[in-house]
């Protein structure tokens, strides 16, 4: 039988009934549910509006029910349509009238306000701690490669030279601004929705503030209607997950890059690694390919959420009961990419000289020339337009501009002299990058210290 069964003439049609059931997917907020209820008892209790012996059997009732849940004790049924009907129905068969009595001054609507924040909530901090994870292990590696001369690019064509260690932690930095734009959302959620009844309050003498501290909220929502209605930290926190998974995509590109034969500037774990059903040779980066694909799924969801929410008028409407899923959904996604994708950061190896070499070709240290040139007095623009004219000069004879001689040079600018070579050598051009935020190893340590610094200030 329905909890709402006494206005209704007819059963509800059994199609009807797995359409709007969504016990299927909102049960794993069978925790935040009960907490939730416990509060609301406790306060119904306090302020007398229901016996404290009712607010006791409610509580023990609840608990067991918990218990039995997490032992995979408890069948939920479709016809009791979502979690919050589920737990209640069980709890009223279990201990009667006390249980009949736990949803006064309540309604469906503040409750799964209160459930899906609280859940999002928790799922924040799962994620933040799984990103500090990440970033640890960034650290680790951006410390072994702090001299690791490579390329850096721009257009995909080699540019100027920079460390492992500064490609590292670019995404390092990355990393951090998405565990502050979460906990930045999580601020924001920290308001209580319980009490805003079905959309206009009660005119019981609730203490909104009691629930609220009791489930560990700042303060509870100040507008009943906004508070079962707001799902702005639902898509506030997919938002989040989107800007994260393009910053994986983004890495997870350059790992593909980086150990195809192009480049081999690294080469993935064993373990790490798949190989092909026909081709004996292959080891392929489909983790990276996976985590690719699937910020896909993540914008997918949050494009979802936010077409659902579009237009919807105030209060609450059906309509919303389809949040979950791409919160769900993208929550898993997240939780699974970032932990295989440190642990397949954490055993690859680099390799260095296949670094340099590559640095070698392709006049990275043409600024560090025309700099050179800058700092004997040329204006920069006079010097860029000499650089250029040698490197069109050393790609005809197929050299490197440190492979030319001085008297070469100096057909060019009597500028040049001895020590150009020493300015032209990519481990110097990398170590003399010493301003703030630059690739020189004290820049790189800098960055590594204080990404640390940011790490320890947070409990994973
Ligand atoms: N299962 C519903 C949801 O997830 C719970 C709220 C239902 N409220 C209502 N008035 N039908 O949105």
């Amino acid at each position: 039988m329905k909890l709402w069964s006494g206005r209704f003439g007819k059963e509800t049609d059994a199609l009807v009934n797995a359409f709007n059931a969504s016990i299927g997917f909102d049960q794993r907020l069978y925790r935040e549910d009960i907490q939730g209820s416990i509060a609301h008892a406790r306060m119904l209790a306090a302020r007398e509006i229901i016996s404290r012996r009712d607010a006791e059997e409610i509580e023990s009732g609840l608990l067991e029910i918990l218990q039995e849940i997490e032992a995979g004790k408890i069948e939920f049924t479709e016809d009791q349509e979502d979690i919050h009907m589920n737990i209640e129905s069980i709890l009223t068969a279990r201990i009667g009238n006390a249980g009949k009595r736990l949803h006064t001054a309540r309604s469906r609507n503040d409750q799964v306000a209160l459930d899906f924040r609280m859940y999002v909530r928790r799922e924040i901090k799962k994620v933040i701690s799984e990103i500090l994870n990440l970033e640890i292990i960034l650290c680790e590696q951006a410390e072994k490669y702090q001299e690791a001369v490579m390329p850096g690019y721009t257009h995909l064509q080699r540019a100027q030279p920079v460390s492992f260690a500064q490609y590292i932690l670019a995404y390092a930095h990355m990393f951090t601004r998405d565990v502050t734009r979460l906990e930045d959302c999580e601020k924001r959620l920290n308001e209580c929705p319980l009490g805003s009844g079905a959309l206009a309050g009660t005119t019981y003498p609730i203490d909104r503030w009691m629930t609220a501290k009791e489930l560990n909220f700042d303060r509870p929502t100040g507008n009943s209607m906004d508070g079962v209605s707001d799902r702005d930290y639902a898509m506030e926190l997919l938002s989040d997950l989107s800007i994260l998974m393009a910053h994986l995509s983004r890495f997870a590109e350059e790992i593909i890059l980086w150990c195809s034969w192009e480049f081999k500037f690294i080469e993935l774990d064993d373990a790490y690694a798949t190989g092909s059903s026909i081709m004996p040779q292959k080891k392929n980066p489909d983790v990276a390919e996976l985590v690719r694909g699937k910020t896909g799924r993540v914008y997918g969801d949050l494009m979802g959420l936010f077409t659902v929410m579009k237009g919807i008028p105030l209060a609450y409407n059906k309509d919303m009961q389809e949040d979950k899923e791409p919160v769900f959904d993208a929550l898993d996604t997240v939780e699974i990419c970032l932990p295989v994708f440190a642990e397949m950061l954490k055993t690859m190896k680099a390799y260095p000289e296949n670094m340099r070499r590559a640095a070698g070709r392709g006049f990275i240290n043409a600024t560090d020339c025309a700099d050179y040139l800058a700092k004997k007095g040329m204006p920069f623009r006079d010097a860029y337009k000499i650089t250029g004219e040698l490197v069109a000069y050393c790609t005809g004879s197929n050299k490197t501009l440190e492979e030319l001689k001085l008297d070469e040079l100096r057909k060019f600018s009597d500028l040049f002299e001895n020590d150009i070579y020493s300015a032209l050598k990519l481990e110097n051009c990398m170590a003399l990058r010493n301003s703030y935020g630059g690739p020189s190893v004290q820049e790189t340590a800098r960055q590594i210290r204080e990404v640390r610094e940011f790490i320890s200030a947070r409990k994973i």
